[in-house]
């Protein structure tokens, strides 16, 4: 089967990652819109563009099923994504959601995925009467993607955004960014033993297999047919070693415009 995937940078490369595992020997289309990077501090207004085009963009490329690895878009722009593609779309927030088994949950994410309180609204729909924390963490993607992510810089900021979630005793923490994942490590040291960190992508990737599995009855579970395209809207140069660094291939990657619909430039 043939999956779409976006991000504005290397976010989705967490998700990726986890549905190879899970779904292997399939093809995958993964944007990451490195233009228009960081998503996480832009207006719903520019989401929602954002998503209209990227979901336009998809629309021509032949996919079977849509996977959003963006929280930030996940959180503002769902509909837009459904309503421009006619294939399942699967998303990160809704898929955490179901699986909350817990009472006080933490939730670490973009400025603009906090302010919509999607993660809260939707724990909530599944379990009433949890009790969720939403932090905000405007520093952690652009040094992510710097590659910044074992500094005295990154620890100060990962300190200050945890602080109220451990003061508020919680038992999970969701990390509600795909780019959240890949300072995963750091994160472990700072939060209490028995905090679970929740990344979204298994969620995900576990409704992918159960969906797969109802479509497709005998695939190869063999790695190596996984066939990987990348495409980002700027950055070319830079990108084939940001996915040698995070997912060991080192892939050709093409530049295109999303503004004109459906054409690769
Ligand atoms: N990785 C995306 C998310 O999950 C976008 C982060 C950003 O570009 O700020 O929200």
């Amino acid at each position: 089967m043939r999956f779409g995937l976006f991000d504005s940078g290397v976010g989705g490369f967490t998700v990726l990652k986890k549905i190879i595992e899970l779904c292997p020997n399939n093809s995958f289309i993964y944007l990451a819109d490195t233009a228009r990077l960081p998503y996480g501090v832009k207006t719903t207004n520019e989401i929602m563009k954002i998503a209209e085009e990227i979901s336009l963009w998809f629309s021509y490329q032949n996919i079977d099923a849509f996977l959003v690895a963006c929280n930030t878009t996940n959180a503002i722009a769902l509909d837009v994504i459904k309503k421009n593609l006619d294939v399942p779309v699967f998303d990160l927030i809704g898929s955490a959601a179901s699986t909350i088994k817990k009472s006080r949950i933490g939730v670490l994410a973009t400025p603009s995925t906090v302010k919509t309180k999607a993660y809260t609204n939707a724990i909530l729909e599944f379990k009433p009467k949890t009790f969720v924390i939403e932090q905000s963490c405007p520093e952690f993607v652009p040094m992510i993607e710097m590659d910044n992510i074992n500094s005295e810089e990154i620890c100060n900021a990962a300190y200050r955004y945890l602080q109220p979630l451990l003061k508020q005793k919680i038992h999970s923490l969701i990390l509600g960014c795909s780019h959240y994942p890949l300072i995963t490590p750091l994160l472990k040291q700072m939060v209490p033993s028995n905090v679970e960190l929740i990344d979204p992508a298994d969620a995900l990737s576990l409704k992918l297999k159960l969906f797969m599995d109802s479509k497709v009855s005998n695939y190869s579970k063999n790695k190596n047919l996984v066939d990987l395209k990348f495409y980002v809207t700027s950055n070319l140069e830079n990108f084939p070693n940001k996915a040698k660094h995070w997912l060991n291939v080192f892939p050709e990657v093409n530049l295109v415009s999303l503004q004109k619909k459906g054409c690769v430039s």
